[in-house]
């Protein structure tokens, strides 16, 4: 079935070079790109915003770009998030003292900006200087412009050989998610973590149920990895690529297309997806001939759902509403429900780099609070007979395990269904998720899981029933 998957381009440390040209160039190239690119970084480290946000904050500064620069600030913004550790490890060894304070914080984020072209990126060590210096005046840093012309010329003749013996994978996680996957999956596992988030993954599509899958990933020059994912190795524009306008798929990590399995077949029922937005499940069960109930208590997001709805040619009835609280106009329940929780996203961060430095354990906590009241809300709405399923896209076990443990403790006329051993289509399960089935009955999967093939997004789903 699945053929052998193509590999994402690993990203190269490449050892910086040593020389630097005599004179600056009048205008460096790229000097808008690395400003959007430093823009971007202090909404996210100083302000806590998210990169989407950020990009909406940064619009028209991002608008003004031509297409090449845009890329590269992305990719630089991208490279500083998931890197942050080594690099600050470098600037600490090259820096004596921290001015602190917001100037501290801003000369911080140029010297990563200027560090992660020379040691990642493979930027030309003079325009990685040169750039950098420039940056200074444009952004109040004029004083240090000496200072960053000093450190990063240094850097440039031995960083990426610094780089090559630091511990990547250590150096760049968060010290509490380390913990918290240490303490939860064991040592060697939240290495395993820890080094898949070091890397771009690739991209994935749910393909429509009713097109040929081999037809589909030759015409993309994708790999057919599930029953219905296609991955590319790269992504760009995806509006570019063959089948968007017509609809024939939607981007969705193959990670996050394991839930709906769990529901079991769907066709012809009446399905209620609780947190829907933006929608890539609601058009999986759309797409596989349910009677859809889109739920979000975000109009904005609904909008994103409704136009994706629109490009796939697909229906769903949408509600804006709470879930927590909300009942149905008509009193008639529902004979699956999809809970697809907000949580904090830690099984996304290799595709998010932004969250592993904006997310912290408080909000695990709050949010797994909000994750018992969406399950118990759900079930009031479950008919006799019926299945839920409960799924984040988080590797915590507060905003998993955790969470059926504790219904199951709050309720004991419910039970977790264990996928069926067989797979589709007569059961919910496909064998490339087989490696996360547990003993408990509910799926872990994690981001080192199909590592050759590219790897996978951290997710958990557990499927319930009443005791009858
Ligand atoms: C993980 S996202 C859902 C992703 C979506 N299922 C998909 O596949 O595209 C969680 C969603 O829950 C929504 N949400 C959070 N709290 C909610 C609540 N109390 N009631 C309804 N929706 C809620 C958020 O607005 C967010 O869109």
């Amino acid at each position: 079935m699945a053929q052998h998957p193509k590999r994402p381009p690993s990203k190269s440390r490449k050892p910086a070079r040593a020389n630097l040209p005599a004179k600056p160039k009048p205008r460096a190239a790229g000097l808008p790109a690395r400003q959007v690119a430093f823009g971007l970084l202090e909404r996210i480290l100083g302000h806590k915003r998210s990169l989407d946000e950020a990009l909406a904050d940064e619009a028209r500064a991002v608008a003004e770009l031509e297409a090449r620069d845009r890329g590269f600030a992305l990719l630089l913004t991208r490279t500083v998030l998931r890197r942050m550790g080594q690099l600050d490890a470098l600037i600490d060894r090259y820096l004596d003292k921290d001015p602190g304070g917001a100037r501290g914080r801003a000369l911080r984020t140029l010297l990563r900006i200027g560090l992660a072209q020379l040691v990642f990126l493979g930027t030309p060590p003079h325009a990685a200087v040169d750039g950098s210096v420039r940056l200074a005046a444009f952004r109040k840093l004029g004083a240090f412009r000496g200072l960053i012309n000093a450190v990063l010329r240094r850097a440039a003749g031995e960083a990426g050989t610094l780089a090559q013996d630091q511990d990547a994978a250590r150096l760049n996680c968060p010290a509490w998610l380390w913990r918290s996957w240490e303490n939860a999956h064991g040592a060697p596992a939240a290495r395993a973590i820890a080094e898949s988030l070091l890397s771009e993954p690739p991209l994935d599509l749910t393909l429509k149920p009713e097109l040929d899958a081999t037809e589909w990933a030759e015409r993309m020059d994708a790999t057919w990895i599930a029953p219905s994912t296609l991955r590319l190795s790269h992504a760009g524009d995806v509006r570019a690529l063959p089948g968007y306008d017509d609809g024939a798929w939607w981007v969705q990590d193959l990670a996050a297309s394991m839930p709906v399995h769990l529901l079991g077949p769907v066709k012809g029922r009446r399905v209620l997806d609780l947190c829907a937005a933006p929608g890539g499940k609601t058009a999986r069960l759309a797409a596989l001939g349910a009677e859809v109930t889109a739920m979000d208590r975000s109009a904005a997001r609904l909008t994103r759902l409704e136009e994706n709805m629109t490009r796939l040619g697909l229906s769903a009835t949408v509600v804006t509403a709470d879930a927590t609280t909300w009942t149905p106009p008509d009193g008639i329940l529902f004979d699956a429900i999809l809970i697809d929780a907000p949580c904090s996203g830690t099984g996304t961060i290799r595709r998010h780099p932004d969250l592993g430095r904006l997310k912290s354990s408080e909000d695990v906590t709050r949010l797994s609070a909000l994750q018992d009241r969406l399950i118990d809300a759900g079930l009031t709405l479950l008919a006799p007979g019926g299945r839920l399923v409960f799924a984040t896209c988080s590797l915590e076990p507060e905003e998993g395990e955790d969470r059926i443990r504790a219904l199951l403790e709050r309720n004991p006329d419910v039970k977790v269904v264990p996928p069926g051993p067989t797979g589709p289509p007569d059961n919910d399960c496909p064998s490339v998720f087989r490696e996360g089935v547990t003993a408990d009955g509910w799926v872990r999967l994690m981001p080192h899981y199909q590592a050759e093939a590219g790897g996978m997004d951290g997710f958990f789903a557990a499927a319930i029933e009443r005791i009858t």
